[in-house]
C-alpha cells in the first residue's frame, strides 16, 4: 500500500514537512509513505492550462496522487486560512477528479491554526467522499528545528501515537 503525505508548506525547514518525513520512516509493514514537498513548484491553476499538455510539476503531483492508496495532508495556517500553495494544489487535483474517492486524513504540526483546519476540512469534505475527520494527529512542533522534531517524534509515546494513527489510516484505506 502506498500513502502520499502532502505538505502544505513550501518553507525549507517546515515543521509540517519535517514531521511528515519523520512519520514516513515509521510506516507499518507493507505500507510505504512518500512525502510531497514541492507545493511551491506548481503554477497557479487555471482551466486554460488544462487544455494542452499539463505543466510537468502538475503531471508529477497527479501521477503521485493517482499511484497512492490514500493521502495525509499537513499544513500551516496562513492569515487564518489555507496557504495559497496548498489550495492551488487542491484546485489542480479537483479538476482531475483524482480526489473524489481518495481516502484522506489530516496531520498538523502546531497547536494553533484552528481556522485553517476548519477551512481545510470543509474543502476536503467537498472534494472527497472519503475524507475522514475522525482520524487526526497533531503535535506541537512550531519552534523546533528538524533535528529537534526528529527527536521529539521518536519518544516511545509519540512513536506509539504515530504507529496507531498510521495503522488506523492503512485499515481505512483498505476497507473504505
Ligand atoms: C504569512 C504568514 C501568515 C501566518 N498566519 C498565521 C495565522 O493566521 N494563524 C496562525 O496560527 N499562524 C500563522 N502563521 C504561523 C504559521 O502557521 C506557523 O509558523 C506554522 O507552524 C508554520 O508551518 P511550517 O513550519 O510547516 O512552515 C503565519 C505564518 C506566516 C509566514
Amino acid at each position: 500500500m502506498k500513502i502520499l503525505a502532502i505538505s502544505g508548506s513550501a518553507r525549507r525547514n517546515s515543521t509540517n514537512t519535517t514531521m511528515l518525513r519523520v512519520v514516513s520512516t515509521m510506516a507499518p509493514e507493507a505500507v510505504s509513505i512518500s512525502v510531497f514537498d514541492q507545493i511551491g513548484g506548481l503554477p497557479v491553476f487555471s482551466p486554460d492550462l488544462e487544455a494542452g499538455e499539463l505543466p510537468p510539476p502538475v503531471r508529477d503531483l497527479m501521477d503521485q496522487v493517482a499511484a497512492s492508496d490514500g493521502l495525509i495532508i499537513s499544513s500551516p495556517e496562513y492569515v487564518r486560512s489555507i496557504p495559497g500553495g496548498l489550495k492551488n494544489a487542491i484546485d489542480w487535483l479537483v479538476s482531475s477528479h483524482l480526489l473524489a474517492e481518495k481516502p484522506m486524513v489530516l496531520m498538523h504540526a502546531s497547536y494553533r491554526g484552528e481556522e485553517m483546519l476548519e477551512a481545510l476540512r470543509t474543502v476536503l469534505h467537498t472534494v472527497s467522499s472519503r475524507f475522514s475527520d475522525d482520524l487526526f494527529l497533531r503535535f506541537s512542533l512550531m519552534p523546533l528545528t528538524p533535528d529537534q522534531i526528529s527527536e521529539e517524534l521518536s519518544t516511545s509515546e509519540n512513536c506509539h501515537r504515530i504507529k496507531l494513527f498510521l495503522e488506523s489510516f492503512a485499515h481505512l484505506c483498505r476497507t473504505g
